[in-house]
């Protein structure tokens, strides 16, 4: 596909639109509904965990609705009785630990939650664009070769394959039904607001804060591309806004990333130079079913949506620590 000239300012959209947002409760659901509500969006901000949330960190100007995107009768109900114009489906089970301990619930949450929407998108007429989430792990392992999106998804662990299967289930949807919908691969997610302790950057910052040297899982050389949720929420917004005007978009996937690598052990030490803390990293060096080393290339999102990360590492994981530090007691 050839770049369409389309303009960066993904802003313009959303005035009067009614947008059903999976995972509204998570990291990047939080930065989209945020943004959406921001421009004018009326958002449906769906989740399972709405009730774990402390009610301070629930976005400002989002409808909350309670519920599972695996209950199919009430997703219809919902597109239906509120005529939606925009699904964005980004509710999963997304931590990589858990889903080797319980594949059965992750491919549960992650591939029927995903056709079940899309299901529910088929049979409602106002949607005129969607955008499911899958993720760069869905590439699985290319021996540190950047991921473009015409590569093979050979996601080989639990997550990484529910991923994988969603991405592939979004794309028959569009190829068999025509449906408006297109797939975000963005690399790992940080920024303030990430309350899964399990993930690198808010559980060093936590163990900061509290005084205690982080643990690192992995033996510390995993390499990622960080991005952070603000580039990562105008990417959605971006792909929703150009799946509704080209249908060449349709069915297609779009890398987002912040186009550099880091180490685990370099993400801490960075965080812990920004805190000025004297902490040593414990690594505890454990087998971890990850993939060693992930690259990813967002030129096709830079050509085709004029979309290109504005954060840096440090800018990036400076606003994450500035969360954590006035909202930690909330959520610890
Ligand atoms: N965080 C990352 O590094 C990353 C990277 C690439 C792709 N992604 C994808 O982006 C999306 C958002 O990720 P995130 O970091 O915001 O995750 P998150 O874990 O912070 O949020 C996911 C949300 O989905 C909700 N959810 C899970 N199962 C549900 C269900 N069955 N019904 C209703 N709600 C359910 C959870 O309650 C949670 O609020 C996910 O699809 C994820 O796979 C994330």
């Amino acid at each position: 596909m050839e770049d369409m000239g389309v303009t960066p300012d993904a802003a313009a959209d959303w005035s009067g639109r009614t947008v059903f947002l999976t995972g509204a409760a998570g990291l990047l659901g939080r930065a989209v509904g945020a943004q959406l509500a921001s421009e004018g969006a009326s958002v449906l901000g769906f989740d399972n965990a709405w009730g774990h949330l402390h009610p301070r960190l629930r976005p400002d100007g989002i409808e909350i609705v309670d519920g599972d995107v695996r209950d199919g009768p009430l997703v219809a109900t919902v597109l239906h009785d509120t005529a939606v114009d925009t699904v964005i489906h980004l509710a999963a089970q997304t931590l990589v630990g858990p889903a080797v301990g319980d594949p059965v619930n992750t491919f549960s949450n992650n591939v029927e939650g995903t056709w079940t929407v899309l299901e529910a998108c088929r049979g409602a007429t106002s949607v005129t664009s969607i955008v499911a989430a899958s993720s760069d792990k869905a590439y699985g392992d290319w021996s540190g070769r950047p991921y473009r999106e015409d590569m093979a998804l050979r996601g080989r662990h639990p997550y990484d394959a529910s991923k994988a299967a969603g991405d592939l289930i979004s794309q028959s949807y569009a190829a068999t039904y025509q449906l408006p919908v297109a797939i975000t691969r963005c690399g790992n997610l940080y920024g303030g607001g990430d309350l899964n302790w399990s993930r690198v950057v808010p559980g060093t910052i936590r163990s900061v804060l509290e005084g205690s040297p982080p643990v690192i899982r992995s033996n510390g050389m995993f390499v990622r591309d960080y991005l952070h949720v603000s580039d990562a929420s105008l990417g959605v917004l971006a792909l929703a806004r150009e799946a509704r005007r080209r249908p060449e978009i349709r069915g297609e996937a779009f890398n987002f990333a912040a186009g550099v690598r880091a180490t685990v052990l370099q993400v801490v030490g960075t965080i812990l130079t920004l805190m000025h803390a004297p902490l040593d990293p414990i690594v505890l060096n454990e087998e971890l079913h990850e993939i060693p080393d992930q690259r990813v290339s967002y030129a096709r999102a830079r050509r085709m949506l004029g979309w290109h990360p504005r954060q840096t590492l440090d800018t990036g994981l400076r606003e994450a620590i500035g969360w954590y530090q006035d909202n930690l007691r909330l959520v610890a």
